[in-house]
């Protein structure tokens, strides 16, 4: 069977870890000096080796070797990396987030361990516990039985109870560096005779955001037609035109008034197979990311972008005033409002770039710019090669973020059970209490050896809602949005899979909703008048 790179490559020993130095440093030195704590939460972005960690950690408190631990080579370290050691118990929490779950596991915790040193529990995605579970699971914490440790890992521990919390020692993993990103894909390549470009594997790692699980993803889209020799064009035909470094350039050509190449890169754009409205959505989420960038000083977490990315925007951003900013957003949104109704959404994005960079404000500043940014010129043009990802929050992400956990709505939860009793036996597999995120997930977790681009749309989309025949998908940006589609025909089955029925995948739009109501003027107005209770006018 085919093993998806980023499985065949996960690191066994601490060494092989990319970036999280921090916590590769503390965990170290807590094996030698003997002081590990008795739980831990792992915390922070798809990818980054939160649970590979949790196994290191696992196997250097039951390696039997001398000298540093884990080796990775003794029986103990062989045995946990084959996932064959009876002392380490790992449990996926969004498959088994019940309390009886925990109160199995808290039977099973009595026991000493059988043959290691240390009993270790690795309780996975800690945030689909139910509330019973962390409750009974607190017990635990508070009395923890010698020779046991705990790791809890999560991706949002902002869904953990404080008592959870104060119980563990928190380490938060980092996005991992894209220069880190790049030397670790590059010995990858070396170690299958593949030549690449280091441009190329910038692009990659760009684009990963500082997953290393989607870079290895994508490094193996790039691999699977079996070429021995990567370049960047490779990788750019992989990826098409959706990075950021598109929008760097649409952006720097509308602001600098050249207009005829904004024309021709746009046509480009679509030439490559980019949707037109698509392209206006990607286009105003860089804008908000230029906008964030002014105000927000490491904005990474808010932009869902990597340091570097947001360095990128942060250059272009330095070099826009606040009015500028503000007035192709408020341009683009009324484009955009237009443009869904309209059969030609193509002939308004051009007037809009053709309005945008003929407008006066550009002018204007533009001699400011010639004279003060050569120099930036210069430099954002590199960074405009070695970049892109697309990796475009929209608007609405945001406000996702902040929303309870999903649950299936009552009409809906109907339709679901319908099915179950319809053919008179359980064909619905869901249990009673199941999350859409908890579906979601283990669809990724049956998916995992999939040789597509599978994997790279585990992080950023996630499962709205399961009607009778559909299920509703949102996608972070377009890029996953695109190998969301990619991988309908996957998903659609493994859904069926894991539901018993067979149901369409439907991409939600994710702005249009927040767009049109943000620019909708007549309901801006309606509302501001209803506020204040006089006659509002809005130009
Ligand atoms: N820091 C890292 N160094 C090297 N490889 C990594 C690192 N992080 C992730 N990987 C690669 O990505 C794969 C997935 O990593 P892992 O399961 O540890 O991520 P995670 O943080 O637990 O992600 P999730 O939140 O999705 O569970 C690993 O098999 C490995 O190939
Ligand atoms: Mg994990
Ligand atoms: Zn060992």
């Amino acid at each position: 069977m085919y093993q998806a790179l980023y499985r065949a490559y996960r690191p066994e020993i601490f060494e092989e870890m990319l970036g999280q130095k921090h916590i590769v440093k503390i965990l170290k030195n807590q094996l030698t000096t003997d002081t590990i704590n008795h739980a831990y939460l792992f915390c922070g972005t798809r990818g980054t080796g939160k649970t590979t960690t949790a196994r290191i950690l696992a196997k250097g408190l039951n390696c039997l070797a001398e000298g540093e631990k884990p080796c990775g080579k003794c029986e103990n370290c062989l045995a946990i990396q084959e996932g064959t050691f009876i002392d380490v118990i790992e449990m996926d929490a969004a498959s088994n987030n019940g309390v009886e779950n925990i109160r199995e596991l808290r039977e099973s915790v009595k026991y000493p361990p059988a043959v290691g040193r240390k009993k270790v529990y690795i309780i996975d995605e800690v945030h689909m516990l139910s509330t019973g579970a962390f409750n009974a699971l607190l017990k635990t914490l508070e009395e923890p039985p010698e020779n046991v440790v705990f790791v809890l890992a999560t991706t949002e521990p902002q869904k953990l109870p404080a008592t959870i919390l104060s119980r563990c020692m928190r380490l938060d993993f980092r996005r991992v560096p894209e220069n880190t990103l790049v030397s670790g894909m590059q010995a990858i390549c070396e170690d299958r005779g593949v030549r690449t470009s280091e441009d190329a594997l910038h692009l990659i790692a760009a684009n990963a955001d500082g997953s290393v699980r989607d870079a290895l993803s994508i490094l193996d889209q790039c691999l699977s037609g079996g070429q021995m020799n990567i370049s960047r064009d490779d990788v750019l035909e992989f990826l098409g035109t959706s990075g950021i470094e598109v929008f760097l350039e649409m952006t720097d050509l509308v602001q600098s008034g050249r207009t005829s190449e904004a024309i021709l890169l746009l046509s480009k754009v679509l030439a490559d197979g980019k949707d037109v409205r698509q392209f206006m959505r990607d286009w105003l989420s860089h804008y908000r990311g230029l906008l964030i960038s002014k105000f927000v000083q490491n904005p990474q977490d808010i932009l869902n972008m990597s340091l570097e990315n947001t360095e990128r925007l942060a250059v272009q951003a330095e070099k826009l005033d606040l009015s500028e900013i503000s007035c192709v957003i408020v341009e683009l949104a009324k484009t955009m409002a237009d443009a869904k109704w309209s059969p030609q959404p193509r002939v308004l994005l051009e007037l809009c770039i053709v309005k945008l960079s003929e407008n006066g404000f550009a002018t204007a500043l533009l001699t400011k710019r010639q004279e003060g940014d050569a120099q930036g010129k210069k430099r954002q043009h590199k960074a405009m090669e070695a970049a892109d990802g697309n990796n475009i929050q929209t608007v609405k992400e945001e406000k996702k973020e902040k929303k309870a956990d999903p649950v299936i709505p009552a009409d809906e939860e109907a339709a679901v059970s319908v099915e179950k009793t319809d053919c008179g036996e359980e064909r619905n597999a869901l249990p009673e209490d199941f999350s859409l995120e908890a579906l979601w997930h283990r669809i990724f977790e049956d998916g995992e050896s999939f040789k597509t681009s599978f994997n790279l749309i585990r992080s950023g989309t996630s499962l709205e809602a399961i009607t009778e025949k559909e299920f509703i998908v949102s996608a972070s940006s377009s890029l996953k949005l695109r190998y969301l589609k990619e991988n309908a025909a996957t998903l659609e089955d493994l859904m069926e899979k894991h539901t018993g029925v067979r149901r369409r995948l439907r991409c939600a739009e994710q702005t249009d909703e927040a767009i049109k109501q943000e620019t909708d003027i007549d309901a801006i107005r309606a509302m501001a008048e209803e506020a204040l209770g006089i006659k509002v006018e809005i130009e």
